[in-house]
């Protein structure tokens, strides 16, 4: 019949039509785990408006690069980046190229003025503009600039397109109070502003359902959760949601890591037993200036009650190494204070100096060389204890999430333990999702290997 003909003839024609709207975008995260979430929230907008994920920078349509000026050697990753797809805009002049994220906060306009190839920049507060944006360039192009809003509302709804398929993170608070003086952060994402909590579980339950296992909660301090209840009781509601395996949480402050918190995790399910504690020193003199607000010795006893509280939790920290007037004495007390606390692993920075920042302005900023020596025998004393922890889980059997095959051998899979640690195992047909019990047969600094177990 002539009207089905019409209606198969304008289905084909509309499908030939996506094909030719279909658009592709490359978005290049760095930085931390928010950036991650946030990229995942701009790929969700952006594919609402027609654009699919490519890997292929030659067949983008649309770049962004979600960046993080936390140290200048992010920075100048971003900038390096930058500069390379000049060449590629000019080969291809519709290309949209736009910078996102906390870099871009900090540098707005300055930005497209050292480099007048990229069409747009957003700041933090800005990312659910990332649709609107883009398609008002594929209409007409003119730079665009915003940075303003950075500690606006937060969107309630959001459609995120996540990697990955086993993990993945849900942010319940945005920006920091906290201005540790060394750090930008503060400066980049503003104030602190927490979701409703109603919101946090609807996304928990939408990452359930599009089958992730492991949800992380992530915050710049996820302490001071002020949603209408605690992070303890929000974290606690979520462990009761259907088809959470795991669930674990980022970062924690020291100074209010709270004793309902602990007991949270001592009596949750699926609450993973892994503590992200920042001490960022081992010095009282070095912490004041840093403004961290606690004391070595009041580390050293949160370090117990957790211990205490939480059999076979796994600690572990960030350190800086390198800030202004740090003296030698200052820093073989914070290799001592490795030595006691033993961490099992530490993520550890070169101090990097950011402008805006008081630190910044502190005399005595340390060269170059001495911060390098400093981080190297830091690394050493630290990659030790990390063995040294490792190497007394020989033998004990373990609960693993199966991530998938690794890297670098299709026979070999990879996973994590509840502790966080990375495990490698000879798989048979375990599937990623799946968790597992390995039996840990040997110890490496950053990895553990072992056997599959059975019933
Ligand atoms: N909100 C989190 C993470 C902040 S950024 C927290 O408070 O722990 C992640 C890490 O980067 C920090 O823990 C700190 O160790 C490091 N960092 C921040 N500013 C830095 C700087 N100016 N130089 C070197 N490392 C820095
Ligand atoms: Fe930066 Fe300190 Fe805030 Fe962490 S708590 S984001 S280190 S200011
Ligand atoms: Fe994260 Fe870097 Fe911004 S660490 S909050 S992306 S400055």
């Amino acid at each position: 019949m002539p009207s089905n003909f019409a209606a198969s003839f304008s289905r084909v024609a509309l499908s030939a039509t996506i094909r030719l709207m279909e658009k592709k975008l490359k978005l290049l995260t760095y930085g931390c785990q928010m950036n991650v979430a946030d990229s995942e929230r701009m790929a969700g907008l952006l594919q609402q408006i027609g654009y699919t994920l490519t890997d292929d920078f030659d067949a983008a349509d649309l770049i962004l690069i979600n960046t993080c000026c936390v140290r200048a050697t992010a920075e100048d990753k971003v900038f390096g980046q930058i500069g390379r797809f000049k060449a590629l805009k000019r080969l291809k002049p519709s290309l949209i190229l736009g910078v996102t994220g906390c870099m871009a906060q900090k540098e707005g306009a300055d930005l497209i003025k050292r480099a007048p190839h990229v069409d747009f920049v957003l700041g933090t507060g800005q990312t659910s503009e990332v649709a609107r944006v883009v398609e008002s360039l594929e209409r007409e192009r003119r730079h665009v600039v915003d940075t303003s809003n950075v500690s606006g509302e937060i969107p309630t709804e959001v459609f995120p397109l996540r990697g990955g398929q086993v993990s993945t993170f849900v942010p319940i608070m945005y920006g920091c109070n906290n201005f540790c003086t060394y750090c930008i952060v503060p400066y980049v994402r503003g104030r602190e502003r927490s979701r409703p909590p109603e919101e946090i579980f609807a996304e928990v339950r939408q990452a359930v359902a599009e089958g992730f296992k492991e949800i992380t909660l992530l915050g710049q301090n996820v302490n001071s959760y002020a949603g209408g209840m605690t992070f303890a009781e929000l974290l606690t509601a979520c462990d009761k949601i259907s088809g959470v395996e795991r669930l674990r949480f980022m970062t924690s402050h020291p100074k209010d890591l709270s004793d309902e918190l602990i007991d949270a995790i001592a009596n949750g399910q699926h609450i993973c037993e892994h503590i992200h504690l920042p001490v960022q020193y081992g010095s009282d003199e070095i912490l004041r200036r840093m403004n961290r607000v606690y004391t070595v010795e009041k580390y050293l006893r949160l370090v117990e009650k957790i211990r205490a509280a939480i059999p076979n939790v796994s600690l572990t920290t960030d350190l800086i190494v390198g800030f202004p007037a740090e003296t030698d004495e200052n820093f073989s007390e914070t290799l001592d204070f490795l030595r006691t606390v033993k961490f099992d692993a530490a993520f550890t920075f070169i101090y990097s100096k950011r402008s805006g920042t008081p630190a910044a302005t502190f005399t005595d900023q340390i060269d170059e060389a001495t911060k390098h020596r400093r981080l190297d025998e830091l690394m050493k004393v630290q990659n030790e204890i990390s063995l040294a922890k490792n190497s007394a889980l020989i033998d004990s059997v373990v609960e693993v999430l199966v991530e998938g095959a690794s890297k670098t051998d299709e026979k070999i899979f990879t996973g994590r333990t509840r502790s966080n640690k990375i495990v490698l195992f000879t798989h048979c047909d375990e599937r990623a999702g799946e968790l597992v019990r390995v039996k840990l047969t040997h110890a490496q600094t950053f990895l553990l290997k072992g056997e599959i177990v059975r019933a």
